[in-house]
């Protein structure tokens, strides 16, 4: 292994959030401004990757001869972008704030407001995380979010085993200057059999720093195990 373990390789991200139409001018969203994925995308190029990046609506600027940006409004496009890079994709960062539910009808023309309340059934989108986990080959590394409010440690390991990660980056609410939209983000990362890793509050681009410090490490560790396998 080189000692640069992200030079060439293939890094497919999705990043900011998903809009689901409820009529011609008006959708669900969420708060997340993309600025996470963005800065993780910009850290992997800065060693030498090719990035892919699935990107939800965001205003951050990105360029590279070494970038793809791939834009999507839905949940649906981001899957379905995703699809197409993920066989050749060695690392995949799942950091995009994805709508979890979507309008069951978007109403073709702008709904009036002609009754004192409405109700909008939603169904539930298509997880990517966890669909791509299901079909992840073993030289592959996936990587997930978790933004809790509550009870964080053990959601976040809860979704490191459902979704087959290797590594999930969680946020809490409760962390005053971090997560949705701000500069500064504060970060524990939780990996299978290893006590949870808590990093202080940092500006994104540094925590982009510590986390593709982390996935290297997972990639050193399977070289070691590899090359021991085929000594033995
Ligand atoms: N994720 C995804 N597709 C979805 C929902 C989530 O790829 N439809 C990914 C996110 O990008 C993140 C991880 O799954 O890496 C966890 O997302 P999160 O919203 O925290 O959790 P959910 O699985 O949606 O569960 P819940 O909203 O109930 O906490």
């Amino acid at each position: 292994m080189s000692t640069n373990p992200f030079k060439n390789k293939n890094v497919l991200i999705t990043a900011g959030p998903t809009q689901e139409a409820i009529d011609p001018v008006r959708y669900i969203s969420n708060h997340s401004s993309g600025k996470m994925g963005y800065a993780i995308a910009e850290a992997f190029l800065n060693e030498g990757a090719n990035v892919y990046l699935i990107s939800g609506p965001a205003s951050i600027k990105l360029e590279s001869p070494d970038l793809e940006i791939v834009s999507v409004r839905t949940a649906n496009e981001m899957y379905e972008a995703c699809c197409l890079y993920f066989e050749q994709a060695d690392i995949v960062i799942f950091s995009a704030a994805v709508a979890d539910y979507r309008p069951e009808k978007i109403a073709l023309q702008k709904i009036k407001k002609n009754s004192d309340s409405f109700s909008i059934k939603m169904i539930k989108n298509i997880d990517i995380a966890y669909e791509l986990g299901r079909i992840k080959k073993s030289h592959q590394l996936t990587v997930g979010f978790a933004l809790e409010t509550n009870q964080e440690l053990q959601h976040a390991i809860g979704k490191l085993n459902k979704k087959n990660l290797d590594m999930v980056v969680l946020n809490s609410m409760n962390d005053q200057n971090a997560t949705f939209g701000y500069d500064t983000n504060k970060i524990t990362i939780i990996k299978p059999n290893i006590l949870p890793k808590k990093f202080s509050l940092k500006h994104k681009t540094e925590v982009a720093q510590d986390i593709i410090k982390e996935i290297a490490l997972i990639l050193i560790a399977k070289h070691v195990l590899n090359e021991t396998c085929n000594l033995n």
